[in-house]
């Protein structure tokens, strides 16, 4: 029996025989709107995974380097334990989701530059927005750490944008999460999927990323496949 070492909303982590590597299983639950909406969706686990493996793998060879070791299975990888830093790195591009809502700006108004927001990871507060300061005093991170995680998501934004852009898809916005390793550095973790990435096609603007289920647009693995296909994945589901 694998040792589960936490839950959370789309993956379980496991203890493996290496104290400084834990395997993740991608989960075929679904989720928005902070857990209110859930649902099971076949195959979804599978194609997270394999997106995730893909672009952490096409970051390492732009030399951005991640939590990311390797893909055992159909649903699992294997990475590098961190203890995850408890911000959420959003980057924007293009006006969509919480930021349209927030300040007004129509979905789809392109952003003059790539905007960073940090959110605190805590489930009960429903992630709140936070600025500097905020993090500062709540000591989520340093000021020297918040310095890094901005360059470090506008660097993973200008890689995945021109990726995506050549592969006919748009990237709107998306998240990260960094951990600290055992020496204290920073890394890339978490996932990069069309769970916390906005998709969209270039030629039509259709959504291959998570709104299809948040606002109930139709098939999200068709959707999720799309994306797989264009990277070139390999997995028939
Ligand atoms: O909802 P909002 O517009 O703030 O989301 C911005 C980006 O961050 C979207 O791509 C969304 O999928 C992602 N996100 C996420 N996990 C969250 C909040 C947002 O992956 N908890």
């Amino acid at each position: 029996m694998k040792e589960l070492l936490y839950e959370g909303k789309a993956k379980r982590i496991y203890k493996t025989d290496d104290e400084h590597v834990v395997l993740v299983e991608y989960k075929d639950s679904a989720t928005a709107f902070n857990g209110q909406k859930k649902e099971i969706i076949s195959g979804k686990g599978r194609l997270n995974n394999e997106i995730t493996s893909l672009l952490f793998l096409k970051l390492k060879e732009q030399g951005i380097e991640s939590h990311f070791i390797k893909r055992i299975s159909e649903t699992e990888q294997l990475v590098k334990k961190v203890t995850i830093i408890p911000l959420e790195v959003v980057v924007r591009n293009v006006a969509a989701g919480s930021f349209s809502k927030r300040l007004g700006i129509e979905e789809g108004a392109p952003l003059s530059a790539p905007i960073v927001e940090f959110y605190l990871k805590d489930d009960a507060l429903g992630d709140p927005l936070v600025t500097v300061d905020h993090i500062l005093e709540l000591k989520a991170a340093t000021a020297e750490e918040i310095t890094i995680l901005r360059e470090k998501a506008l660097e993973v934004d200008a890689v995945l944008s021109s990726f995506f852009s050549e592969l006919g898809i748009n990237l709107i916005d998306f998240k990260l999460e960094f951990g600290k390793d055992p020496q204290g550095q920073i890394l890339l973790a978490d996932e990069i999927s069309p769970d916390t990435c906005r998709l969209w096609d270039q030629k039509t603007n259709e959504k291959l990323d998570k709104d299809v289920f948040r606002r109930d647009l139709g098939s999200l693995t068709d959707a999720y496949k799309t994306i797989l296909t264009r990277l070139g994945g390999h997995q028939h589901v």
